[in-house]
């Protein structure tokens, strides 16, 4: 029986290893982690994470061919094929301080595979790594090999949170790179051989090493680029009098460009688009493309801009201040369906309210008060490390106040920010939210859910990212 461990069982690590499992009865599959709270839940019906569809495939393979365990070493001494899907967050100090990669959780699980080892293994890179990566994992493993043979492999995975399990049941592509050795094409087709039980074989993309660790980065790249071109427009049309959803329909329409991630929004967040930008950045420096490297951090400019933009309008349609202001904030998680708050906009834009002395009330359906506070408490870039290491600032607790219900965070506010697009936001009971604020009374819509005229016969004041501009909001500038 052929044996794969995971090591990392976080967001990629877990339902990527669920649905081999699934897919591959014959295959055992064990996902460790150093984290002993994280197996725990992965061992308990209240999975680490909420993802749709997940719970299902766990429930059917856990204990069949589908484990978690803390026992690291065993699994790893044990398995023909180990993953590694471990954080790789952005370095905070030193040499490429702001855009490298720390690599201090990769290469100690790499010291750890060569100690352990004592037969032949191929390692696979899943969690995003800079280019090159996969050369400095070859050294480690190769210099402390003791006859042991070591085969890399680059394997990026591409699945989106709130839609994993349907990407990785149905990938558009799975990519492997390898090296152009036989050992290293023998590792390829073992590899290709797991997906093949589900994937069909056109799906299946063989690379080189460095392709397949570029083709990651740069396919987050041009997605990235997509959102933060359109939220550039959506600034245009709200100065012009356009429709961005008018615009982004038209353009959309055309087959060479596609209808996806056209949706103009409050900004783009999540764990890797910001962190797989600044990696390719800072690889284009590396390399002397200035100019290159420039282009790329223009899509992270211009979402922070649309960020602050977006406080702006709040600010400057609210009398030019929040200060002792409540300010009802919808959604905290970075996208709809996930729980997941890595480098969700909300927290640019609460930061940036709260710095203008606001009172906030969050209400999202999936995230804890405990992981919000937490969110604005942290330091740029700390999330991306363990629990014990993430350093907090004191913050302003007070002034914001966490609620499981719309209405309540809504209760006597100045003002309401969606800032995800929830679908249920689509459905509440506006009149009701309306009837209980203090007039006048505001709305701005970070992710484009509402009706703006439905609400604006209500009575409220309505402010929709990209689109026609109520009067009172006209001669008001959102600029930073
Ligand atoms: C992304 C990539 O899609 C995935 O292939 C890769 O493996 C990991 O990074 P993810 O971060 O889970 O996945 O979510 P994604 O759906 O790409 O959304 C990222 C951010 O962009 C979210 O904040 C989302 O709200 C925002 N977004 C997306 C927009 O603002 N507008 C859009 O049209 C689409
Ligand atoms: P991703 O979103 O890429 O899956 P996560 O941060 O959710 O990233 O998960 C990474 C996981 O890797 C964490 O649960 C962390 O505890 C685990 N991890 C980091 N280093 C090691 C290591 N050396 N051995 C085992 N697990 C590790």
């Amino acid at each position: 029986m052929v044996k794969i461990c995971c090591i990392g069982a976080g967001y990629v690590g877990g339902p990527t290893m669920a649905v081999i499992a699934l897919k591959c009865p014959s295959i055992e599959v064990v996902v460790v982690d150093i984290s002993v709270n994280r197996i725990n839940s992965w061992n308990s019906d209240q999975l680490p994470i909420y993802e749709p569809g997940l719970d299902d495939v766990v429930k059917e393979c856990r204990g069949r061919n589908l484990f978690f365990s803390t026992d690291v070493e065993k699994h790893v001494y044990e398995a023909d094929i180990i993953f590694v899907s471990v954080n790789t967050p952005t370095k905070t100090r030193g040499l490429g301080a702001g855009k490298a990669a720390d690599l201090t959780y990769w290469e100690s699980a790499a010291w750890m595979i060569a100690d352990v080892s004592k037969s032949d293994k191929i390692v696979v890179e899943k969690s995003t790594v800079p280019v090159k990566t996969a050369e400095a994992i070859e050294k480690i493993l190769n210099h402390n090999s003791k006859g042991i043979h070591f085969s890399i492999l680059s394997n990026p995975e591409f699945l989106a949170e709130g839609t994993a399990i349907q990407d990785l049941l149905k990938p558009d592509r799975v990519l492997i790179g390898g090296r152009e050795t036989p050992e290293g094409q023998k590792a390829v087709q073992a590899l290709k051989e797991v997906y093949a039980h589900w994937v069909p074989e056109d799906r299946i993309i063989i690379s080189n090493l460095w392709s397949a660790e570029l083709a990651k980065l740069v396919a987050n790249a041009f997605l990235a680029q997509r959102i933060s071109s359109v939220n550039a427009v959506s600034a245009l049309c709200e100065a012009t009098g356009a429709d961005v959803t008018e615009v982004a329909y038209s353009v959309g329409k055309d087959s060479r460009i596609g209808p996806k991630f056209l949706n103009a929004s409050v900004g783009f967040g999540g764990s890797c688009f910001q962190k797989d930008i600044l990696n390719l950045v800072y690889i284009c420096e590396s390399n002397g493309l200035a100019e290159v490297a420039n282009y790329w951090k223009q899509v992270i400019k211009i979402n922070d801009y649309q960020k602050n933009r977006f406080v702006n309008r709040v600010v400057s349609s609210m009398f030019n201040t929040v200060s002792g202001k409540k300010i009802a904030v919808l959604g905290f998680a970075f996208k709809k369906d996930t729980g997941d708050t890595r480098e969700t906009p909300a927290i640019d834009v609460c930061k940036g309210l709260l710095g203008d002395n606001a009172t906030i009330s969050i209400y999202d359906p999936r995230v804890t008060e405990d992981q919000i506070q937490r969110d604005l408490a942290m330091n740029k870039f700390d999330w991306d490390h363990p629990i014990h290491l993430q350093s907090l600032s004191p913050t302003s607790v007070k002034k914001v106040r966490v609620t499981w219900d719309a209405y309540e965070a809504a209760n006597g506010a100045h003002g309401v920010c969606i800032l995800t697009e929830w679908d249920e936001f689509k459905q509440l009971d506006y009149q009701r939210i309306y009837d209980n604020m203090q007039k006048p009374a505001f709305i701005f819509d970070g992710r484009n859910v509402i009706d703006p005229e439905k609400l604006r016969e209500i009575g409220f004041i309505v402010y929709s990212i990209g689109r026609p501009l109520n009067p009172w909001l006209k001669n008001l500038s959102a600029a930073s």
